[in-house]
């Protein structure tokens, strides 16, 4: 069965069981499809901070792209700060297929009433940071991501299905990155490990607050927005990362980690879920240098803006 398409108009019962009945076949929602003002009004939060994250997120690499320690490690990090700012511009395309503008997304996040992922507020130190970045938080975003390639609406899904290859590239060129660094002098051994002290829990908050704090995760399963929750995300990011620490020569900075046979999963710490409110609450180390970052490039923009708009309106071209 295919979604109920907005040209032909049955009653809203009608409309609403086509699309739950789409749901269910596990069948893509499209842009042109009838869906809940609810489900439409969850995915355009949920894409716009993705879309919002990756753009953030070239700051904390783009600080070494000028001090990286050779010409290839700089042609590296160009690459991958560029692949983030092309994901925010898919993400911020799919999300516009749901009726909203990029401009006033971008509005609401420099006045900080959209968010952006929390791993992002915190600073690179060191060279060692883009690897550890690299390994743990792409790794996180994999872990993440691979999921929404099934989400129920297309756009998203489709926009995940090309993130997703490009995000591990930015995996492995971490990890690569820091074997290199693992395999030379005592003091760069000491950096990663400790930038992997640093990034290690803020890494595990990136999947979100636990599933009991979670207001958002159970609908967005049901909706086939979400395909794992929470804990079971961040729990696969775990056994994923320990046997790459250990390959790596490192220590992840849990007393609590170790491996539960009976649940054939490792058992962890628990984050400082009152570390990560304080950052979504803009507390955190580097909440408003990055936003105000984001307000000054909108800012230098302006004109490009301005330009393409008269250009458009003299050409009679709408984009
Ligand atoms: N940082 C900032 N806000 C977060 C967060 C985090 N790490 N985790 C949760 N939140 C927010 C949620 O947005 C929600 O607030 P809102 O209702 O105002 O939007 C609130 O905390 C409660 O969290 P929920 O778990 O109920 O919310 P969600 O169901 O939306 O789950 C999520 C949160 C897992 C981040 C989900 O939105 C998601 O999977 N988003 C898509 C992936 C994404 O955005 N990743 C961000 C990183 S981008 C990235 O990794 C790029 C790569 O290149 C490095």
């Amino acid at each position: 069965m295919t979604a109920v398409t907005t040209t032909e108009q049955p009653g809203s019962d009608e409309l609403t069981s086509a699309f739950e009945a789409t749901i269910a076949a596990d069948q893509r929602i499209e842009p042109r499809d009838w869906m809940p003002d609810a489900y439409r009004a969850t995915l355009i939060r949920q894409i716009a901070q993705h879309a919002h994250s990756e753009i953030i997120g070239m700051q904390p690499e783009g600080n070494w792209i000028l001090r990286a320690p050779s010409l290839r490690r700089k042609a590296i990090l160009l690459a991958k700060v560029q692949d983030e700012a092309g994901h925010g511009l898919y993400l911020y395309a799919a999300a516009e297929t749901l009726g909203v503008d990029r401009a006033e997304l971008t509005e609401k996040l420099i006045t900080s009433r959209q968010k952006y992922s929390s791993i992002f507020n915190y600073p690179t130190l060191s060279y060692a940071d883009i690897g550890v970045i690299g390994w743990l938080v792409d790794g996180a975003a994999i872990c993440n991501q691979v999921p929404l390639c099934r989400c129920s609406y297309g756009p998203y899904a489709r926009a995940m299905i090309r993130i997703c290859k490009e995000e591990s590239f930015h995996q492995r060129q971490g990890y690569e990155l820091l074997m290199t660094m693992m395999s030379g002098t005592p003091a760069q051994r000491d950096m990663v490990q400790e930038a992997t002290n640093r990034w290690w829990w803020p890494s595990l908050m990136m999947f979100g607050p636990p599933d009991a704090d979670s207001p958002n995760t159970q609908r967005s399963m049901a909706w086939g927005i979400k395909r794992h929750t929470n804990d079971e995300l961040r729990q696969r990011f775990v056994d994923m990362t320990v046997p790459q620490a250990a390959a790596l020569g490192v220590t992840l900075p849990d007393p609590d980690l170790r491996w539960n046979d009976e649940r054939q999963a490792h058992d962890f710490g628990e984050p400082d879920w009152s570390e990560f409110k304080a950052v979504l609450g803009g507390g955190g180390p580097c909440n408003a240098q990055r936003l105000a970052r984001r307000r000054r490039a909108h800012q230098d923009g302006a004109w490009v803006r301005e330009a393409a708009a008269a250009y458009a309106a003299k050409h009679g071209r709408t984009s």
